[in-house]
């Protein structure tokens, strides 16, 4: 089986940081898959450069087959794909702290999300979806989104994430911040978006107990590099990960 994902041996840096040092990850269609580290081991840095939003240094990254970034290609410079062809390939990044556009509704947030799609009809029906699916939404529609709860931004973040019908969702620590039974609120929805509507998901977090248990596999990222990879199920009873990140 090919991988919808594939990330091989990925260097970033800013300046003189070096943010990533060479990290591998794969991604199977259908699949949950997380990545687990604390804060600034490279999490963000890694789905931002998915997207397109920081250039390799070295490594490549594909999606379904095709490169969609590499570092050193043999013209000499790196191989960047603009942000909006990717999310038109089908990869929709939900940022950190939820990046959402506080001065406008929810519905105005949700009609950013669909700004590749031509089609009007089909931007009222992924609205109506985005409803069904987070009823509090609908509730808020023309609410300014600062006076949303961080849940409900949460939530808005994902459903404007899923306006461009992406094959890849990318989360960076969706749960941040929030009450743990909003967290799980938050996760049970990952779950069925992954389950009901065939998106591959890969999330990032600092909560490993919640990303572990929602996950198929697992990385764990340490100051730019990946020291553990295994099944999900695997990681939450594997020692090093128990004592360092489960507080176990
Ligand atoms: N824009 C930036 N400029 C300089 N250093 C950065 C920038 N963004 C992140 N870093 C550094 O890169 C490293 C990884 O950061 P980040 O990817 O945000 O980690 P995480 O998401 O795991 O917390 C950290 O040392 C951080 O300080
Ligand atoms: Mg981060």
């Amino acid at each position: 089986m090919s991988s919808m994902l594939a990330i091989n041996d990925i260097h970033v840096s800013y300046g003189n940081i070096k943010a990533l040092k060479g990290v591998s990850i794969e991604a199977q269609q259908g699949q949950i898959v997380c990545l687990i580290g604390a804060n600034g081991a490279g999490k963000s840095t890694l789905l931002r450069a998915i997207v397109g939003l920081e250039p390799l240094v070295m490594g490549s990254i594909e999606f379904n087959g095709e490169k969609i970034a590499e570092g050193r290609t043999e013209h000499g410079k790196p191989h960047v794909v603009l942000t909006e062809q990717i999310c038109a390939r089908g990869i929709s990044l939900v940022p950190e702290g939820r990046r959402v556009f506080a001065d406008m509704t929810v519905e105005e947030n949700l009609d950013m999300g669909a700004f590749l799609v031509r089609d009007k009809a089909l931007i009222i029906k992924r609205k109506s979806e985005m409803y069904d699916f987070f009823p509090i939404l609908w509730q808020r529609r023309k609410q300014k989104t600062r006076s949303l709860s961080g849940g409900e931004q949460q939530m808005m973040a994902i459903a404007r994430a899923l306006m461009s019908d992406p094959r890849l969702l990318l989360l960076d620590e969706p749960g941040l911040g929030l009450a743990p039974l909003v967290v799980q609120d938050i996760f049970s929805k990952i779950s069925i978006i992954n389950k009901e509507n065939k998106v591959t998901v890969f999330l990032v977090e600092q909560n490993a107990r919640m990303a572990l248990k929602a996950s198929d596999n697992g990385y764990v990222m340490e100051n730019g590099l990946i020291v553990l990879s295994d099944r999900a199920d695997a990681l939450l009873v594997n020692e090093q990960v128990k004592s360092a990140y489960l507080g176990q």
